[in-house]
């Protein structure tokens, strides 16, 4: 199975995390190659990844970046966003290009003042009435979703289970119809897909099936923002554009990409983190047999610790503002740093037994979610109770659900991604209620 003690087979020097093929070595070199650098050489320079040919004309290679390895600088990095910005060219490697922050300017790509008038705005749309509905609401779907398997005794985890919850869930909370599920399924992963073939065809440019896909859902976005102006119910759409703190609400464009955010930061991810969790279950049954023993229990550190072990977000970018020190690096302004969570999430010098899945880990100061700060993760909650019902729902109605073969993994620098992975359990009846 996938997961196993790191294997340093490549050299501080020999490492490139600018490199495609990095990104598809097994894991545990993945694992030994940051643990070397964590030790020898913490924050490494690299230049940046080639741009395809097709998309130079609109993204120029940048000047290359530091990348932070150690939980330490990641902390401190994100503690002082005065210094290490997201605005700037955005949190992605390369700068954005204008035409793409129109789809993906949102609040994780911007500095305060604009960050702080969106999150406060946004925040108020996720307020304790609102998450409790919701509460009630992922219950219910995870009920569903399992239903739609339980006889067949064998599915694709990813697609059939993992990847349903979250992106249900977030078409609910903002008024999107079931019939525009799908429609926002793929267009989200072509926007993640990082070009991978089974999401973007070959021969297609994946700059063009990135913005389709991006205008795909600002579209269905912007119509619902425009329909909930005149018709509000009780979805977040509505909140937004309409009553809020200070009198303030967001245009059309402001809802479309934060939607747009929502989607990609909300649903790939969550989905990754469910599949890395039932991998890391069926590879330690007796990290199983705990959770399975005692469901409640278990989920306020194992939810957790399935987010740290997968650590579904590679990385985030900051851009230096004014010259300063990280570690003993002395940094200029316009410097680019990445910041590199899953490195973090096994950092020697903060988790005892890293590399250990302990669903009892406490306490367990991961990163996964981002470090403390103003861009901490809007979604944190909502990503923990939807893992936590997903499992527990799994574990009473399919109590010997266990993946099956490897998982086929995207292959993506970015996100830690399973695109499928083949499941079975014991065919169970549809819950009756
Ligand atoms: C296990 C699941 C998840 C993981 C691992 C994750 C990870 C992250 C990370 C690392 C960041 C920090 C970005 C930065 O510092 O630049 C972030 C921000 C964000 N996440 Fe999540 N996320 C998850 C689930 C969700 C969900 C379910 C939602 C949707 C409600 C969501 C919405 C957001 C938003 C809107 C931001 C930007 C916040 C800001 O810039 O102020 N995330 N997430």
């Amino acid at each position: 199975m996938a997961f196993v003690e790191p294997r340093a087979v490549l050299t501080a020097d020999e490492i490139d995390l600018s490199a495609t093929e990095f990104w598809a070595r097994p894991w545990d070199e993945r694992e030994g190659a940051f643990q070397t650098l964590r030790r020898e050489r913490p924050m490494p320079f690299y230049e940046e990844p080639e741009i395809p040919e097709a998309l130079s004309y609109v993204i120029p290679k940048g000047k290359g970046y530091y990348a932070l390895t150690r939980h330490a600088h990641i902390a401190e990095a994100s503690r002082h966003p005065e210094i290490f910005q997201s605005g700037r060219g955005a949190t992605s490697i390369i700068d954005m290009p204008e035409e793409m922050l129109d789809f993906f300017g949102s609040m994780i790509n911007m500095d305060n003042p604009r960050h702080a008038r969106l999150r406060r705005i946004v925040s108020a749309a996720f307020n304790p009435r609102m998450i409790k509905s919701i509460e009630d609401r992922i219950e219910l779907v995870a009920d569903d979703v399992i239903d739609r398997v339980a006889d067949r005794g064998a599915c694709d985890f990813v697609v059939e289970v993992a990847a349903r919850l979250p992106l249900e869930i977030i078409c609910d909370m903002m008024g999107i119809a079931a019939a525009d599920y799908d429609t926002v399924f793929n267009a989200s992963n072509v926007i993640l897909s990082a070009g991978d073939s089974e999401y973007v065809a070959p021969g297609e440019d994946p700059m063009v099936a990135f913005m389709n896909a991006a205008q795909q859902l600002n579209l269905l976005m912007t119509d619902l923002a425009t329909y909930r102006r005149e018709h509000p119910t009780e979805d977040v759409t509505s909140a937004l554009v309409n009553t809020n703190v200070d009198g303030e609400a967001l245009t059309d464009t402001e809802v479309a990409a934060f939607f747009i955010l929502l989607v990609v930061a909300g649903n790939e991810t969550t989905r990754n983190a469910i599949s890395h969790g039932l991998l890391a279950m069926t590879t330690y049954p007796e990290q199983r047999a705990l959770w399975q023993a005692d469901p409640a229990g278990i989920a306020a550190t194992g939810v957790d610790e399935v987010v740290r072990w997968g650590s579904p977000v590679i990385w985030m970018r900051r851009t230096v503002a004014q010259d300063t020190v990280l570690g003993d690096v002395e940094l200029v302004e316009g410097d680019k740093v990445i910041m590199f969570y899953n490195s973090a999430n096994r950092d020697e010098d903060v988790f005892a037994d890293p590399f250990t899945f302990d669903v009892r880990r406490d306490p367990n100061p991961h990163i996964g979610f981002g470090a403390a700060g103003p861009h901490f993760c809007l979604g944190a909650h909502l990503a923990r109770q939807e893992i936590d019902v997903m499992f527990r729902h799994l574990f009473e109605r399919l109590p010997d659900i266990e993946a099956v073969g490897e998982p086929d993994r995207l292959l993506s620098p970015f996100i830690n991604g399973i695109k499928h992975l083949d499941c079975r359990f014991t065919p169970a009846p549809v819950a009756a209620r």
